[in-house]
């Protein structure tokens, strides 16, 4: 049996899979809301997933009716790019900064200044964005130097909770791709970057494969979660490279589009596929010797919520997408630009705003929300137009998260990308993953792909019914932001 936990935003979510692939049971806990003091600022703390991890663990084995001694080996994955700053006792030092706060443009100018944007994408492969932890860093460095002084070590959010289970400061490559400290090509720290940013190595943990076994359950991890100590921790990865791996999206082809609060086209590459603008980020991928491209945008299933909670509180996702599917392809003109936490690709501006454009009398909620839901897939396909401009080949596409779940979507995603799309008979997002890299150290697999292709089934394939419609609609939806881009600035 093997557990994958994930660490997301929302909460954290505990799953078992059998040797088979099959998922035996789940639990989850929620977190506290993101503090955001200020606007595009977003904080949680680290004590807190600790907390909702040991719920989620405990939680898992009750369902199971599972003792700890009978889970062979467990791997995290969790939201990306989060910096936790720890002191030399391993206590926290502050709030971590999250994945999504947008506060740290002007280190990623300082960077660039300092490193060169050009050398930077040549270290890292990636420009430097306010997501990325090191600017997070950096944040903390000009504005909280009495708090920089006492860091001795600085993990991303599941790898502190890996720290509380096992004692061990370790990441692994696909995660440790977004910091902005990894020389991603070679799969190492960049010493040339964190010289340059003046960032002791010491600091950094230590690196593996995404399989690899890293650390073991320690006296206290087991104590407070009813893991049996000495449970070996394989090293996982981020939140979408587990994903992609739950999704089998492990070789030159594959390509998934998951829209979870984040949305994130994803494709496996066997080379890094960089791209010298910066738009997409060339990250390792979790399975050893493969990398990935991914195109996010930061405000995808968030901008449904949003327009629920805001317009149509109380009411339920199911319903309004009823609605919505009445509502003819094109939304009679309407056009949702979804940039309500800034935008990454391919814009990467953090100061980009949301607008509906084209507005009538005759609009309805419901048109608004298949606006919404088109305005998401349309940001998505801008991913795919810039894997055609690297000429990164997209044979497959398979949905992922809130997304796939409902038919509305689903539909509005295969039209607007014009491709068939697949969806798989278990979609269990990051957790899944994790727990198959779990397998694969613990030999239950010989590799990455030989787990997927033994645990991944694809259920349905979604043909394209309107692809004219959206591909005219989507060519509107391209003019939007340089407009919204030039009010921004008058
Ligand atoms: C990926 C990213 C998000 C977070 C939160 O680059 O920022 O997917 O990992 O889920």
């Amino acid at each position: 049996m093997f557990l994958g936990i994930d660490v997301g935003t929302g909460g954290t979510r505990a799953l078992l899979v059998d040797r088979r692939g099959l998922v035996v049971a789940s639990a989850a806990s929620e977190h506290a809301a993101i503090r955001s003091k200020h606007i595009g600022w977003a904080e949680q703390d680290p004590e807190d997933w600790w907390r909702a991890a040991r719920e989620a663990i405990s939680g898992v084995m009750v369902a199971a009716e599972l003792a700890g001694a009978e889970i062979q080996a467990i791997a995290l994955t969790g939201q990306m790019h989060g910096c936790v700053m720890l002191g030399a006792e391993g206590e926290v030092l502050r709030p971590a900064l999250i994945w999504c706060d947008q506060r740290t443009q002007p280190e990623c100018d300082w960077l660039e200044e300092k490193i060169g944007r050009e050398r930077l994408i040549e270290l890292t492969c990636n420009p430097a964005l306010p997501n990325f932890t090191l600017t997070k860093l950096l944040w903390v460095r000009t504005h909280q130097p009495e708090i920089f002084a006492k860091i001795a070590h600085v993990l991303c959010p599941k790898d502190y909770v890996r720290y509380r289970l096992t004692g061990e400061f370790a990441i692994d490559m696909q995660e440790a791709s977004g910091t902005l400290l990894l020389d991603v090509t070679n799969r190492r720290w960049s010493n040339e970057v964190a010289d340059a940013a003046g960032i002791p190595m010491s600091w950094l943990p230590r690196l593996f494969e995404g399989p690899e076994i890293c650390a073991r359950v320690g006296g206290a991890g087991a104590g407070a979660t009813g893991l049996a100590a000495g449970t070996p921790v394989a090293a996982g990865a981020g939140d979408q490279g587990a994903g992609a791996v739950g999704m089998g999206i492990v070789g030159a082809g594959s390509v998934s589009a998951t829209i979870g609060t984040s949305g994130v086209v994803f494709a496996a590459t066997d080379k890094p596929t960089m791209d010298r603008l910066g738009r997409l980020h060339t990250f390792c991928h979790a399975a050893p010797g493969l990398w990935h491209v991914m195109g996010v945008t930061n405000g995808a299933g968030l901008s449904l919520r949003w327009f629920r909670d805001t317009f149509a509180p109380g009411v339920g996702y199911d319903e309004l997408s009823a609605d919505a599917a009445k509502i003819p392809a094109g939304s009679d003109g309407l056009l949702w630009a979804p940039y309500l936490f800034g935008e990454r690709t391919p814009h990467l501006d953090p100061q980009a705003r949301a607008a509906f454009v084209g507005l009538t009398a005759s609009h309805t909620r419901a048109h608004c929300v298949r606006a919404v839901m088109e305005g998401v897939a349309f940001s998505l396909r801008d991913t795919f137009s810039l894997f055609a401009e690297l000429a990164i080949p997209v044979a497959r596409i398979r949905l992922g998260g809130g997304g796939a779940r409902g038919s509305l979507w689903r539909q509005i995603q295969a039209d607007v990308y014009g491709r068939a799309v697949q969806l798989l008979a278990a979609e269990e997002g990051g957790a899944f993953g994790a727990a198959l890299l779990a397998g694969v150290g613990f030999g239950a697999w010989g590799s990455v792909e030989a787990a997927c292709a033994e645990t991944v089934h694809v259920a349905e394939v979604i043909e394209p019914k309107n692809a004219i419609a959206m591909d005219d609609a989507y060519a509107k939806f391209r003019r939007v932001y340089p407009a919204l881009r030039e009010i921004g600035r008058t």
